[in-house]
């Protein structure tokens, strides 16, 4: 099971693609998620990717190849593996191809999400994420059991710098112009599946159980 889970930001592949992890044993390779945590500990990484990520833009290509191939290589992604927020450049999707392909590789499918832009700034607006596990929460849809605290290891919940409504809006202009493109590109080479991501986590994550079984993934 190789995949990619595709869409804008806030439309919740990070969500589906947890669940999917989870659910099959295999590894979520997340850039955000591994990106931050590079800022937190304030690594020559996080500090040259901060700038970029707290104005909505998208840290360099070199960088982002860069964490990505060090994952692959590890032997927990032998058996498959999913990547959230990678690749989001033609370039990147290049590089993937090429990394891939030295293992004799290749995509399964990439699950392209999709919400109304309405529902994207409602949905990232009211996210609360965990700092310790990465858990997501959403204050209105998904809420902790407890408010502000984490479900599953206590830790309390922060939002994100950039899930501020100035930033969600220059993220969104940032995916229409860099990340869109590989739409049209997966679509041409045939791997591509459309997911409506309304309707709640339990919703969507059946549709995407159901594509991943029509194409014997599942
Ligand atoms: P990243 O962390 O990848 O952010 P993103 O792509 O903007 O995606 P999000 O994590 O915001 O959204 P999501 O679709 O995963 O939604 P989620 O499931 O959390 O990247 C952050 C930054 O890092 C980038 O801006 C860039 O600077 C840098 N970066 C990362 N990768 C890079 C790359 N490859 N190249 C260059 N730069 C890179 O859901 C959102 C909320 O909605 C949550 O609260 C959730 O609980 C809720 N929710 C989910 N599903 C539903 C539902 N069905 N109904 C109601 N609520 C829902």
């Amino acid at each position: 099971m190789r995949l990619i889970f595709l869409g804008a930001p806030g439309v919740g592949k990070g969500t589906q693609a947890d669940l999917i992890a989870a659910k099959f044993g295999r590894p979520k390779i997340s850039t955000g998620d591994i990106l931050r945590e590079a800022v937190r500990n304030k690594t020559p990484m996080g500090v040259q990717a901060k700038a970029c990520m707290d104005q909505g833009k998208l840290v360099p290509d070199s960088v982002v190849v860069g964490i990505v191939r060090d994952k692959l290589a590890e032997p927990v992604c032998a058996r498959g593996f999913l990547l959230d927020g990678f690749p989001r450049t033609v370039p990147q999707a290049e590089e993937l191809t090429a990394m891939l392909k030295t293992r004799g590789l290749q995509l399964d499918r990439v699950i392209n999400v999709s919400v109304p832009r309405e529902d994207i700034v409602r949905r990232l607006t009211g996210r609360r994420s965990c700092p310790k596990c990465q858990a997501v929460f959403h204050v209105e849809f998904t809420p902790p059991k407890r408010a502000g605290f984490c479900d599953r290891c206590g830790d309390e919940l922060m939002q994100r710098s950039d899930d501020t409504r100035e930033t969600v809006e220059n993220r969104l202009a940032v995916y229409e112009e860099q990340t869109a493109p590989l739409i049209a590109y997966y679509r041409q080479r045939g791997i591509l599946s459309d997911v409506d991501g309304t309707g709640t986590v339990e919703q969507v994550q059946q549709r995407v159980a159901e594509l991943l079984s029509a194409n014997g993934l599942a």
